[in-house]
């Protein structure tokens, strides 16, 4: 299917959305949330994805939210601006936050913003060293509201986070890197490669344990430790029956066949 503000692209298995509108460095505009919604839909359903990544058009990752059409255009218009509202927070915190499948944030240039929200929920984030990262809101006199300022304190240390806020000042990918924000920041000519290198590292795991493994982190960051181990006990023995007890093949594969060690590889899932 093709959209106004996506470009989306399935090969081996990983499905790249590239949020094309170059010329507005990829802003956000309600088109791109209501496109988002439908585009993470159908990657959902999609069988020949096994893993998400998402990246920008151009030299920009992605510059936050359209100031004016998302927000300039809308004053005034309560309706337009809940639509375009709702649609964001749809994809971003719903589909993208709870997909069954690992998304990992390929950040090649600008990242600024509302960015940072969907950058904090994808499972994994790589950066070019030479990317550029800002909490500008503060620049031009708004908070970092949908959801940044929550999970930017979820994800950083406190001191780097008020940083961030406070001071809209820019950021590399490296210092990025070096504050967590993402998981590593690699030369910009290098950044598909080391990207499809961890795709190629979560297909090899079995793609419904994946699919567990995040729920649990997700839910359980809301829960107690008593609620949390209720939890994922119900979740181990829901994943047994959605595995067909694949971990048996695991510990064959240790124990009796002596041709895996789980401490250093990936079971056999398919066999
Ligand atoms: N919203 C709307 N338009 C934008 C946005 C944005 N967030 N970011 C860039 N654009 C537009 C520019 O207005 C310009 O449009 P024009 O060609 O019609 O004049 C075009 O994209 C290119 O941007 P330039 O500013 O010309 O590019 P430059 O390379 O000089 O700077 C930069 C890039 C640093 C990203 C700059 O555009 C910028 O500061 N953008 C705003 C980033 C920002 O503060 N985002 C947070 C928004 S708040 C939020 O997300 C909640």
């Amino acid at each position: 299917m093709a959209y106004e503000t996506l470009l989306i692209e399935t090969k081996d298995q990983v499905t790249t959305i590239t949020l094309n509108r170059p010329q507005s460095k990829n802003a956000m505009n309600p088109q791109m949330h209501f496109d988002m919604c439908d585009a993470l839909a159908q990657v959902e359903r999609d069988d020949d994805c096994r893993v998400l990544v998402i990246t920008g058009a151009g030299d920009s990752f992605c510059a936050g939210m359209d100031v004016k059409e998302y927000f300039y255009d809308t004053e005034g218009k309560p309706e337009a601006r809940a639509a375009a509202r709702k649609a964001a927070f749809e994809w971003m915190f719903k589909r993208l936050r709870l997909l069954p499948k690992p998304t990992i944030a390929a950040v090649n240039g600008w990242c600024f913003g509302g960015a940072f929200a969907w950058l904090a929920v994808c499972d994994f984030a790589v950066a070019s060293e030479t990317a550029t990262f800002g909490l500008s809101e503060v620049n031009w006199g708004i908070i970092p509201a949908g959801g940044v300022t929550k999970l930017v304190s979820t994800l950083l240390a406190p001191r780097d986070a008020l940083y961030l806020i406070m001071t809209g000042r820019p950021i590399t990918g490296k210092q990025a890197a070096e504050m967590r924000l993402v998981n590593s920041a690699v030369p910009s000519e290098k950044l598909a490669e080391a990207t499809l290198d961890l795709a190629d590292e979560l297909k090899k795991k079995n793609p419904t344990v994946l699919a567990y493994c995040k729920e649990v982190f997700r839910v359980d960051q809301n829960l107690s430790l008593e609620d949390a181990l209720a939890f994922e006990t119900e979740k181990w023995t829901e994943l047994d029956a959605a595995a067909k007890k694949t971990w048996h093949k695991g510990v064959k594969q240790f124990k009796e066949e002596r041709t895996l060690r789980p401490g250093l590889e990936t079971y056999r899932w398919k066999e």
